[in-house]
């Protein structure tokens, strides 16, 4: 059977399932485990990954893809078989983190602002993920709140290397999930959930526009956004409902209804409060595109420091993730309440 690029959207954001972002690079994954006091080493991020696409159950019922680094997609557990083909026999779809990382973006505001590289040589490499079994990719985009900032300079640099991406990965026949991500811990003490609105509207209107340009099929794509949330640092934070209207407002204003998923990224909230916010969209819907989770930390931060690197705690970090990933499951689908979470 040949898979469409439709085809395999529609498997990502299938209802109740969601997507595990487990592309960290060397440098983030050094900092999670620096967290629970373990080495960066290659056989301990090898266990790490392997601890959770070997978690069978919630693999198949709640994780409809995974995205991997480079090295992980390229390595085998420790039974030889490969990572890959480990999360393929749970059922999960194999995609790839092919951006190169977000560098100082030239000019006035290169303290704060990035650029999100990794264009040279993406048709290439990309031709080589999709024989590795990578039907889908992921490119963050990261957009600052600060004095001034963001500057249209950045906003068109890292939209047109969004729409430039997403073009070449529909030629790969790969779904390109678009992550352009306003971060909530900027240093602006003036960031509420307003600002982050007008931020991620602007964001968001300049994305869609750049891949109208480059002919980016909507219908083949997944955006992959920040929630509207008020700034680690403001003095006002927004209840959950208000982050939740703000949200599907600001996505309604700016979204096309030809694209058919949208997958959050956590971003820096709880696990709890991903968990809830995107319940509660969900439950005012139906919305024109489905609505699931495509969370880092939030699927992952409890069941690594129930593993704390040591194989006697595989099966205990194993059953904190299946909570989590039953927990966004529900999320996918509104159903999730506090009196569940409390309940397992
Ligand atoms: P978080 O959910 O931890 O923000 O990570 C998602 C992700 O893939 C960021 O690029």
């Amino acid at each position: 059977m040949t898979e469409t690029l439709a085809s395999i959207v529609r498997a990502l954001v299938a209802p109740g399932k969601g997507i595990l972002a487990a592309d960290e690079s060397s440098g983030t994954i050094k900092k999670r485990f620096d967290s629970i006091g373990l080495p960066s080493t290659e056989g301990n991020r090898r266990d790490y990954r392997e601890m959770f696409f070997g978690a069978a159950e919630a693999m198949k019922n709640h994780v409809s893809g995974v995205i991997l680094y480079d090295e992980t997609i390229r390595q085998e557990a420790r039974d030889g078989t490969t990572l890959v083909d480990l999360m393929k026999a749970a059922g999960s779809i194999p995609g790839i983190k092919v951006d190169t990382g977000a560098k100082p973006l030239a000019g006035p505001t290169s303290k704060i602002e990035t650029v999100t590289e990794g264009l040279d040589g993406l048709r290439e490499r990309l031709a080589e993920y999709y024989t590795l079994g990578a039907r889908f990719a992921k490119w963050r985009a990261v957009i600052t709140i600060a004095e001034g900032c963001p500057s249209y300079n950045c906003l068109n640099a890292n939209a047109q290397a969004l729409a430039r991406y997403a073009a070449l990965c529909q030629e790969a026949n790969i779904v390109p999930i678009v992550e352009p991500e306003v971060l909530m811990d900027g240093p602006h003490s003036a960031h509420d959930i307003d600002k982050c609105y007008e931020v991620t509207e602007w964001t968001l209107k300049e994305v869609f526009q750049q891949l109208y340009y480059a002919n980016v099929d909507l219908t083949g794509i997944v955006l992959k956004p920040n929630m509207i949330i008020a700034g680690q640092k403001a003095a006002k934070q927004a209840s959950p409902h208000e982050v939740a209207e703000q949200t599907l407002k600001c996505l309604k204003a700016t979204v096309p209804p030809a694209v058919p998923g949208i997958a959050f990224l956590s971003g820096g909230q709880s696990d709890e409060a991903a968990t809830e916010h995107l319940s509660l969209m969900n439950a005012m819907g139906p919305h024109p595109w489905a609505l699931t989770f495509s969370y880092g930390r939030a699927l992952q931060a409890a069941a690594l420091k129930t593993w704390g690197g040591k194989s006697e705690n595989v099966a205990a970090a194993r059953r904190a993730f299946a909570h989590r990933a039953k927990m966004n499951g529900l999320a996918a689908q509104g159903k999730w309440t506090g009196a569940l979470e409390k309940a397992a």
